[in-house]
């Protein structure tokens, strides 16, 4: 039989507590290995105000922010419109929709029931263009929303799209692009899946359709591409993930691609290939190393930072590998242009007819026999597009992304910067900041207050709010909020937030008129002004310093003690500097603890954690241990924790302890 003594029980449970720490890191080493990967800070409903409303009754996924009122936020139910006001104490409007199909007899047949699947902002304020299917077919309408009760009206433009978009059934959650131009609009969808209309469809003045064809795709999102020198070479990419129908071994399932059209295509001549693009080309995408020993083929989300001149523009396409790893990589449509004029077609080996199949004529009918084969055929190129500068991935992770938004701005001081905002499975949001085609993750946003499914994300540049909901919930984030990163200039130059700089005084939006300091490329903290000799680094232990408020505390003879350091950035390293010892933690470790087995003279002194990252160090937490002589001699209780957690100094400091 075994006794456990008071002492082997206190170093059982400081064992556990370690093993459980050094469980808690490896977990984290293993899913990350390196720090350049963890995203600098963390924000939560404790340092940021997410504000949070709460859908009635299914949301579909599809949400419009109106541009003259980023607060506000249009969202589409099954059959209704929810209109949330951020601004406003969070007032939720809601609307039916009243179809013109639904008055009069339609409504009591049922054959009204229209669920919502498209839903665009029009040009003109407050103007929506929406679209429902039910069983039998599709209708299409537009809503002032600034009207209460507004019945969901035509107009001259919309005519020709409901009448072509009748009889086809639209897919929720399927890309699509409304073109308005003057008298006539147009409307692009796709249809994803592996039947007969699977591809690109136009509706409205000219309705064009893909040839059938036994091929599963999965449509992620459309780019349009216009303001050309030539309107007539305006066109609209789709991009796709392909089932594999090569099973072996080393194949992947899915296959990425692009597809081009042109928006001038009026389909074939009447004998062949009516209705059908005649300019539709398709290329395969690559995202991988260099060396091309591990790619990623799966395709997830695409999103575009238009550019001033059109093929500047890129595409940011983020990706997954069947080993659960994530990547984004970027392509310019200069780059895709250049394959879809100059790669072969694969299977044909004859002349290639002129003009080039492909290209945007003024009248596709007109178009010759030999070339609207080649596009039946051969319709895949060659080539496959590559990476902006065959540069590789931006960014690789081992997390598990699910939808990607861009941010492409010009700052006040006229430096260009991409902010992606990429979310989790788990609800939450990663901000990353490109930088020389590297990517440095800025920050974690966990906007839920639980583990959530993100069903739509909407990103608002000029108010800098991003918008997210899960199928419960929808949360306005202020990703332009900079007072998180902390007080300090130094703190604000290492956050690399192309939003946010030092104003003199605080870190600010970067939108601020005053003269403000920041160089988030070179993240030179050097700029910053001389601080005081407490904001310097002072490594030695001794006590003084006006600014430096030390918390004195007493602790009974052989008691157990925990010092906790704030970590706040996961890119920096920190040292608790002790009396004779110094204990150091990794970024990817979660806290930062000093562990006292057991209080004796020989732990009296002065505790400081010093954070040191890019060369700039800081004391963020400072304590001086003094034994409690009056109780020496008392045995403390095995049971007795004490666990104390210091707050930023500047924030003055706090103890907790917990019994
Ligand atoms: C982390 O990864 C980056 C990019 O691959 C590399 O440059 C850096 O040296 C790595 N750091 C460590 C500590 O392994
Ligand atoms: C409408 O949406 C609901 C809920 O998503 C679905 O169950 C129903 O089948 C849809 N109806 C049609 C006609 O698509
Ligand atoms: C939308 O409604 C507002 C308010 O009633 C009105 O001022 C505006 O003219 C309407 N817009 C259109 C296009 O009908
Ligand atoms: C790509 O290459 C061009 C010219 O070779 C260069 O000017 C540009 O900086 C490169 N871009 C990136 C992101 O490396
Ligand atoms: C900003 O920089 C771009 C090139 O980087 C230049 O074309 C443009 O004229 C500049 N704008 C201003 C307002 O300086
Ligand atoms: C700096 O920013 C803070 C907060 O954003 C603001 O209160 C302050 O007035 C600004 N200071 C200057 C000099 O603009
Ligand atoms: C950072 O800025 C300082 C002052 O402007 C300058 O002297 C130094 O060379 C810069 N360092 C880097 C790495 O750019
Ligand atoms: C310093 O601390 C480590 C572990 O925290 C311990 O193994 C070592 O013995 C200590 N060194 C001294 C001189 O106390
Ligand atoms: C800052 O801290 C790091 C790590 O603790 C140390 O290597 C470095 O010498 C310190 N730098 C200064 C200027 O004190």
């Amino acid at each position: 039989m075994m006794y456990l003594t008071q002492d082997k029980m206190r170093h059982l449970s400081i064992k556990s507590l370690l093993l459980l720490l050094i469980i808690t890191c490896q977990k984290n080493n293993l899913s990350e290995g390196n720090s350049t990967y963890l995203p600098r800070m963390t924000f939560t409903d404790k340092e940021i105000a997410f504000r949070r409303l709460r859908f009635h009754g299914h949301h579909t996924g599809i949400l419009t922010v109106q541009e003259e009122q980023p607060d506000i936020v249009t969202a589409a139910g099954q059959r209704h419109l929810h209109s949330f006001d951020f601004q406003n104490h969070g007032k939720t409007v809601g609307r039916d929709v009243l179809w013109k199909e639904c008055a009069g007899s339609g409504a009591i047949s049922g054959a009204c029931n229209y669920n919502i699947t498209v839903l665009h902002k029009r040009n003109e304020a407050n103007q929506l263009f929406l679209c429902g299917t039910n069983n039998e077919d599709t209708t299409c309408c537009n809503m002032n929303i600034s009207e209460p009760s507004s019945p969901c009206t035509s107009s001259k433009d919309i005519v020709k799209i409901k009448s072509s978009i009748k009889e086809f059934s639209i897919k929720q959650g399927e890309p699509s692009v409304l073109i308005e131009r003057g008298g006539h609009s147009e409307l692009y969808i796709t249809h994803s899946g592996a039947q007969d209309c699977v591809g690109i469809h136009k509706f409205g003045e000219n309705r064009v359709e893909p040839a059938s064809q036994r091929k599963e795709q999965q449509y992620v999102g459309l780019v349009l591409s216009r303001q050309r020198d030539d309107p007539l070479q305006d066109k609209l990419y789709a991009f796709y993930k392909e089932k594999n129908t090569d099973f072996g071994m080393d194949s992947d399932m899915w296959l990425p691609f692009v597809s081009q059209v042109c928006m001038a295509d009026k389909g074939g001549s009447k004998s062949y290939r009516q209705f059908m693009w005649t300019s539709q080309l398709n290329a395969r995408l690559y995202c991988g190393g260099r060396d091309r020993r591990q790619h990623y083929s799966e395709l997830v989300d695409v999103a575009a930072a238009h550019a001033d001149q059109w093929q500047h523009t890129r595409v940011y396409a983020l990706f997954r590998n069947e080993w659960g790893m994530s990547a984004v990589c970027v392509y310019t449509i200069q780059d895709i242009e250049k394959i879809f004029r100059h790669s072969s077609f694969k299977g044909h080996s004859t002349k290639i007819p002129s003009p080039r199949p492909g290209t945007c004529v003024e009248d596709s009918t007109k178009l010759s026999f030999d070339v609207l084969k080649v596009v039946e055929d051969n319709s895949e190129m060659v080539d496959r597009v590559l990476p902006l500068n065959d540069t590789g991935p931006l960014l690789v992770s081992h997390h598990h992304y699910t939808h990607i938004c861009i941010d492409s701005f010009y700052n006040k001081r006229n430096q260009s910067h991409t902010v992606l905002f990429l979310s989790l499975e788990n609800g939450r949001i990663h901000k990353v900041m490109e930088d020389k085609s590297q990517a440095f993750f800025i920050s974690e946003y966990r906007p839920f207050n639980h583990r959530a499914h993100i069903v739509s994300m909407v990103l608002h540049s000029s108010s800098r709010k991003l918008y997210v909901s899960s199928s419960s919930e929808l949360v306005q984030l202020d990703v332009g909020s900079c007072a998180g990163y902390g007080a300090r200039c130094e703190e604000c130059n290492l956050a690399r937030d192309p939003y946010c700089s030092w104003n003199g005084t605080h870190c600010s939006p970067d939108t601020q008129e005053t003269e403000t300091l920041q160089d988030v490329v070179e993240e030179n903290h050097t700029e910053c002004p001389e601080e005081n000799a407490f904001e310097k680094v002072s490594t030695s232990l001794s006590v003084g310093g006006k600014k430096e408020s030390m918390e004195h505390i007493t602790v009974p003879l052989r008691a157990k003690y925990f010092l906790q350091c704030p970590m706040s950035s996961h890119h920096a390293e920190y040292t608790w500097h002790h009396p004779n010892n110094l204990t150091s933690c990794s970024p990817t470790e979660q806290q930062c603890l000093v562990l006292i087995d057991s209080m004796g003279p020989d732990q009296e002194g002065t505790y400081r954690c010093v954070s040191s990252e890019k060369g700039y160090n800081r004391t963020i937490a400072l304590f001086h241990l003094q034994l409690d002589r009056s109780a020496a001699g008392q045995a403390s209780s095995p049971l007795t924790w004490v666990y104390l957690m210091a707050v930023v100094l500047a924030q003055g400091t706090s103890v907790i302890a917990i019994q």
